[in-house]
């Protein structure tokens, strides 16, 4: 039996579903211990069958401190995966692990790209501030703390159509150099896989802001195989200015212009320099027009 505890929270959603695969094939090879950290009222319907897992209710709020802290207080890594008022509530998790003896990391529920400080004061994306302050209390405490950077999930980009690419109907969006230039694609899969792997590590990644991404095409690179699988030139269709100031006035759209302004400028940096891209082995993941076609 391993002596590596990992907790896992937010195990319902799109990122912590595609993380609890991998963590539970860990925890059946006995690399690790996984405990699903869970509110009251998360459906465990989803956790899979015919494997015992220790699940714990954490409920984030600033009467549950003491509660919380008994549930985590043995664990050494805690992954968080939490979404919308989730992310300010990570703070009260804070509270509890500050003094911690055993915890050699906390990944936060970050996940994101590295926004820059000027797209960070555009009120709409006012909560993307949450998640910073998070890592800035983390730092207050002295709770160790790793930030997970990622591009575009595979699903946002190919089923939701999050960048305006719509592959099904052989249509690229384009945004001023983006036929020539890389965008970052950070597959679920691959997300997955990766968080299980570096959470048997986690002094090599606590106090680290890390990248994560799998598949790195071009605009031409997207256009030539969409093209080949069709057997049809595909369609470019071009993404304006004027549709990016637009997109920066409300949250969800803000973030798909912030995505298609580093793919357009080929420059995914922020104030913070060049971040560490993690390459994880023995991963064995489809190419890229594997990938389009799991979409088709
Ligand atoms: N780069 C990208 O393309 C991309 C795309 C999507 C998301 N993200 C990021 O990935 C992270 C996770 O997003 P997601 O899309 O996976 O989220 P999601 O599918 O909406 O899932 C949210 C999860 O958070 C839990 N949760 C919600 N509110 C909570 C609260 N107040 N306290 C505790 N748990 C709570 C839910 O648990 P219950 O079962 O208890 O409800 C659920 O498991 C976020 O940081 C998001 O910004 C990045």
């Amino acid at each position: 039996m391993s002596t590596l505890n990992v907790g896992l929270l937010g195990f319902t959603g799109t990122v912590g579903s595609a993380i609890l695969a991998p963590l539970v094939q860990a925890h059946k090879d006995s690399k690790l211990n996984l405990v699903i950290l869970h509110r009251e009222t998360s459906d465990l319907s989803k956790l899979p069958s015919g494997v015992e897992l220790d699940k714990r209710i954490v409920e984030l709020d600033g009467n549950e401190i003491e509660r919380t802290k008994k549930a985590v207080s043995d664990l050494d890594v805690i992954i968080s995966t939490v979404n919308g008022e989730g992310i300010y509530t990570q703070n009260f998790l804070l509270d509890a692990l500050a003094g911690s003896k055993r915890l050699k990391t906390f990944i936060h529920s970050d996940f994101g790209v590295n926004w820059t400080v000027k797209e960070e004061a555009n009120p709409a994306l006012a909560p993307l501030l949450t998640k910073k302050e998070v890592v800035k209390k983390a730092k207050e405490l002295g709770v160790p703390i790793t930030s997970v950077r990622i591009g575009i999930l595979d699903q946002f980009f190919f089923a939701y159509k999050f960048v305006g690419t719509d592959i099904k109907e052989n249509k690229i969006e384009v945004y001023k150099e983006s036929l020539k230039n890389l965008l970052r694609i950070t597959s679920l899969e691959y997300l997955g896989y990766a968080i299980s792997q570096l959470a048997q590590t986690p002094e090599k990644i606590a106090n680290k802001t890390i990248t994560l991404y799998d598949h790195e095409p071009t605009g031409k690179e997207i256009v030539d195989v969409l093209t080949k699988i069709h057997g049809t030139p595909t369609q470019i269709v071009e993404y304006t200015d004027e549709q990016y100031q637009a997109d920066l006035g409300d949250l969800i759209p803000a973030i798909g212009a912030g995505i298609r302004r580093r793919w357009g400028d080929g420059n995914w940096d922020n104030e913070e320099g060049k971040i560490e891209k993690i390459e994880v082995d023995r991963w064995k993941g489809a190419n890229f027009e594997g990938l389009v076609k799991q979409y088709l």
